[in-house]
């Protein structure tokens, strides 16, 4: 069975890591999928790569933090493939230090990044939902909005507003048909946690109950059950998927 069957898709921070990962489950699901990226390299390698599995796949470099640029790029998926069905916000990126060291900048940047990128993604995507009485949207938290962990004082706040914000859209398109949900994922083998120092991937591992870190996929199957009518009758919903930790 196909869950996203001739649905369109975007995907922001599909270059690699859980976005790339995200797309490829989206893809064995039937989606037609817009890859985007800040990195336009990535994006498009990841966009062939789909587009050589079998998949109808277009790249758009678009940085999530530039109101034209969103608008872009829900204008790219419609206009592309005439509908647009669901919108992942998952890019992102860490500035970690302790208060004492962190520069107002390093806030700044994750505020944009995850904040106001996920909020302009919405804000753009939701009107094509509204006026067809459907649409999901799934934005990427962390696990680290939940409990706040050090050297992520930006972080936290930053994906602790990604469930706030989630819940207020949740709220006002419910009645219009478009749900709106969040992930928390725990600690995922990417780019991002392999730059972690080796004693504090260790620290994580070790507060894991299930004794190991997700693979990207496994924050994709769920991103794939909250895009999917499978979850028709879910919104504001988060789902933590991190193997126990924190629960
Ligand atoms: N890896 C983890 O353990 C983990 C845990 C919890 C949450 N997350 C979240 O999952 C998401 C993906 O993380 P990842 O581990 O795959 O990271 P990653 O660094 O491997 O990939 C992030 C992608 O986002 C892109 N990106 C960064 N800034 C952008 C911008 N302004 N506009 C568009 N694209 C931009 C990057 O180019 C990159 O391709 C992030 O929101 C992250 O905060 C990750």
């Amino acid at each position: 069975m196909k869950l996203l069957d001739g649905r369109t898709a975007i995907i922001t921070g599909a270059g690699q890591g859980i976005g790339l990962a995200i797309a490829g489950v989206f893809a064995a699901h039937g989606a037609r999928l817009v890859v985007a990226d800040v990195n336009p390299d990535a994006a498009d390698a990841a966009a062939e790569a789909l587009s050589d599995s079998g998949a109808q796949a277009v790249s758009v470099r678009c940085d999530v933090t530039v109101e034209e640029q969103v608008e872009g790029l829900v204008g790219t998926a419609v206009g592309r493939y005439g509908a647009l069905d669901v919108l992942v916000s998952n890019a992102g990126i860490t500035r970690d230090a302790t208060l004492r060291t962190m520069t107002a900048a390093q806030f700044r940047e994750v505020m944009d990044v995850h904040l106001l990128g996920t909020w302009l993604g919405m804000k753009y995507a939701a009107p094509h939902m509204r006026e067809r009485r459907s649409g999901a949207i799934v934005n990427i938290s962390s696990i680290s909005g939940k409990v706040g962990l050090p050297g992520q004082t930006n972080y936290s706040a930053a994906k602790a507003g990604v469930v706030g914000m989630t819940k207020a859209a949740a709220k006002e398109l419910a009645h219009r048909g478009v749900r709106v949900n969040a992930i928390q994922p725990g600690l995922v083998r990417t780019a991002m946690t392999e730059a972690l120092r080796p004693e504090v991937w260790q620290e994580k591992l070790a507060g894991v109950p299930m004794g190991r870190a997700a693979e990207p996929a496994e924050i994709g199957t769920v991103a794939l059950f909250l895009a999917s009518d499978l979850s028709s009758y879910m919104t504001g919903a988060v789902l933590e998927v991190t193997g126990g930790r924190h629960m």
